[in-house]
């Protein structure tokens, strides 16, 4: 992947995550309150886009990584059905808290399960899940585990199965002023602006799985992409 050490192009290079988990988990307990108030608004038109590309089916067992305040679990627990099932995994207990209340308030409990834990030591059998969800959560692992979140979510899907990625993105040499601006920030408060543009669709192709549509949008100029792959 760019960004691992190999290209010497700044521009090109994704920047890497310098905070602990420990650090994340904190930030994202105290943000849990007034996540939805701040960021989540922006991020919903993004998250819709992600879902509907992942066209989840009745009966289906999804998993969505990094879940946030649970916006995206409430639709796939209505998606799923009653025959269905929807996993998911948060690092932050506060993220959990407020979507377990969601999730009881729509009556959708006996559909979901939510654990705590790092997505980059994904604890599920292989072959269990026909579709994962991620919206801007890929962007907050380090450089070096992307690659390991999504191998393992290749290891957790059946065969066929689908993953729809929702991520601030890089587009190669042009970064534009607030792609720059936004990178700086990250380096200057990592717990805050704490995700950076990736390579969705070369992160999803290294790891092995088969792009079968990538939509290009943009937050404030900078690039958000929706990418949805399939386990060959
Ligand atoms: C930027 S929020 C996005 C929330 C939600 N997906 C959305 O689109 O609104 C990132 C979420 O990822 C979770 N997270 C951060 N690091 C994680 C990790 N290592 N494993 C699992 N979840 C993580 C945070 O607690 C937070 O809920």
């Amino acid at each position: 992947m760019k960004g691992d050490g190999k290209m010497n192009d700044n521009a090109t290079q994704i920047r890497r995550v310098t905070r602990s988990k420990e650090a994340a988990q904190a930030t994202y307990d105290k943000m849990s309150k007034w996540y939805d108030a701040v960021s989540g608004r922006f991020e919903k038109k993004f998250r819709d886009v992600g879902l509907r590309k992942l066209n989840v089916k009745e009966g289906e067992t999804v998993l969505e990584i990094g879940f946030g305040t649970g916006h995206c679990i409430e639709a796939l627990a209505r998606s799923v059905g009653a025959s269905g099932k929807v996993y998911g995994l948060d690092i932050s207990e506060g993220m959990r808290n407020i979507t377990r209340s969601r999730v009881e308030k729509a009556g959708l409990s006996e559909r979901v399960e939510l654990q705590l834990g790092d997505a980059a030591k994904l604890a599920f059998e292989a072959d269990l899940f026909d579709a994962v969800f991620i919206s801007f959560a890929l962007e907050l692992f380090d450089t070096p585990e992307i690659p390991v979140v999504l191998q393992q979510c290749q290891r957790v899907l059946k065969r066929g199965g689908r993953i729809s990625v929702v991520a601030m993105s890089k587009r190669g040499k042009e970064d534009s002023a607030m792609v720059r601006l936004y990178e700086w920030a990250h380096t200057q408060v990592p717990n805050y602006a704490d995700c950076r543009p990736i390579y969705v669709r070369q992160a999803l192709e290294e790891a092995g799985f088969q792009i079968m549509d990538a939509t290009e949008l943009s937050l404030w100029s900078v690039p958000v992409e929706v990418v949805v792959a399939k386990k060959p």
